[in-house]
Order: structure tokens, then C-alpha cells, then sequence
């Protein structure tokens, strides 16, 4: 059955183009200063400034306006150290077993290794759920459209408004993640993504010297 929707006037203010090109910039500059932290003040943030971030990471659009996210915000110090304990055990095997040389390559720059002491020393940990599937009104499974892509551009959002904000974040994966539906007690038709630590740096933290791709390297032009 179609539902009917109304329409509204969009709104929207054009800028001029000295506008627009002030603006790109000075984004730029804010986007180019941040970067991944992995040592975090135990210095508590504000719940509403976290709430807004997600509000607005859940601004963004999606297959269908199907919005297939879910976003766990955790700041009690138990629940975070049984995802400690539970994320190093999978990134214990990780390491030993899982991931490939090639792999282990890679990443080698960044000196990480199974122990995840930021999962406890960070005020709060947001974990981000992609709703794999939905369940309408009748409890029938229903499929939702380009999840990964919709989650991704929110989780985007999501780590630009910690940013503008002020606050720091580390993109965390210590997968398989399944052991965050059991902790955080989310249904089976929610898969977890990501999981952000979130906080403000320690002080005189370093952050390893990397090199972004020049633009020239990642777009092509017609
Ligand atoms: C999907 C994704 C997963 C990541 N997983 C981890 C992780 O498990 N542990 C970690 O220390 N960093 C992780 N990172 C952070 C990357 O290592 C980091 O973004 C990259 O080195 C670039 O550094 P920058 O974010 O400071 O620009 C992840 C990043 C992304 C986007």
C-alpha cells in the first residue's frame, strides 16, 4: 500500500560564490585536523553534545528513508569493561590467528596490538548498528535497501559532528563484533559496525605522522 506524503518548501539560502568558496575552505581546514586518537582523558563530555552528534549523524539519507541505524552510547564503567574484555579476546585471536600477513603489514605503522585500554579509559563508547533487516507491524522480515552505504554516511556524519564539535574518536573494529548485541542487548536483525571511543585526547598524545592522498591521486575530472 502507498502512503501518501505531503510536500514542504525546501529550506534552502543560496550563498554567493565567495560564500561558497569561504565556507569549502574553511571546512576543509577543520576536516584536514582530524585525526584517529588512541589515548583518552578519563575527563567526562557532555551527554547533550554526544545526543547531538548522533542526532546528527541520524540526519543522514538512506535507502528509502528506511534510517537503518542504531546507536548504543555507553558510559557505565562495568559495561565498558566487559566489552574490553570481550573486544580483546576476539583482537587476541585476531592477531594470532585471523588476520593475514599481508594484514599485519599493513597496520604495523600504527603499533597496535590486542589490548584495548581505551575501551575503559574513554568516557563513553558509541557503538554503531546497521539494521541488517527490518521486522514490520506483523513481525515479517522485511529487506532494507544499501544499508552498508546509508550506515556509512551516517557513521561519517557521526565522527564530522565529534569533530566540529571538539572531541576526538577512534574508529574500532574488533570483529567479529557480535558480542556487542549480547552486552548491549540488541536484537539479531541489528549487526554492529563500529565502535567509537569518544572523549577528549590525554594530554601530549601523539598521533603517528600519516600522508593523505593528494587530490590530484583521488579524483578524475571530465
Ligand atoms: C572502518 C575502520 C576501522 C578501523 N578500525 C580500527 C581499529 O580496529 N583499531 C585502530 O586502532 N584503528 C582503526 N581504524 C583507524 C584507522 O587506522 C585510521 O583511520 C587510519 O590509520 C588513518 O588515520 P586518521 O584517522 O588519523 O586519519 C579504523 C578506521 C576505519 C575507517
Amino acid at each position: 500500500m502507498n502512503k501518501s506524503i505531503s510536500y514542504q518548501p525546501l529550506s534552502y539560502e543560496k550563498p554567493s560564490k565567495e560564500e561558497l568558496l569561504k565556507r569549502s575552505e574553511a571546512f576543509l581546514d577543520l576536516m584536514k585536523k582530524r585525526r584517529t586518537v588512541r589515548e583518552f582523558s578519563p575527563e567526562p563530555v557532555p551527554d547533550e553534545v554526544i545526543l547531538n552528534c548522533i542526532e546528527a549523524a541520524g540526519t543522514a539519507p538512506s535507502g528509502a528513508h528506511l534510517q537503518p541505524w542504531h546507536f548504543v552510547v555507553v558510559k557505565n564503567r562495568e559495561i565498558k569493561k566487559e566489552i574490553r574484555e570481550a573486544a580483546e579476546h576476539e583482537e587476541r585471536i585476531n592477531y594470532e590467528m585471523r588476520f593475514s600477513e599481508n594484514m599485519k603489514q599493513d597496520i604495523a605503522m600504527l603499533e597496535t596490538n590486542f589490548q584495548k585500554p581505551f575501551l575503559e579509559a574513554a568516557p563513553v563508547l558509541i557503538a554503531v548498528f546497521k539494521e541488517s533487516y527490518r521486522i514490520d507491524d506483523h513481525q515479517v522480515r522485511r529487506k532494507n535497501y544499501y544499508v552498508n552505504e546509508s550506515v556509512g554516511i551516517a557513521t561519517g556524519l557521526l565522527i564530522t559532528a565529534l569533530h566540529y564539535a571538539g572531541l576526538v574518536a577512534l574508529p574500532h573494529t574488533p570483529s567479529p563484533m557480535r558480542f556487542l548485541n549480547k552486552i548491549l542487548n540488541r536484537p539479531a536483525n541489528e549487526t554492529p559496525v563500529i565502535l567509537f571511543p569518544v572523549g577528549y585526547p590525554k594530554e601530549d598524545t601523539t598521533v603517528p605522522e600519516l600522508h593523505r592522498k593528494p587530490l590530484e591521486e583521488i579524483v578524475t575530472r571530465f
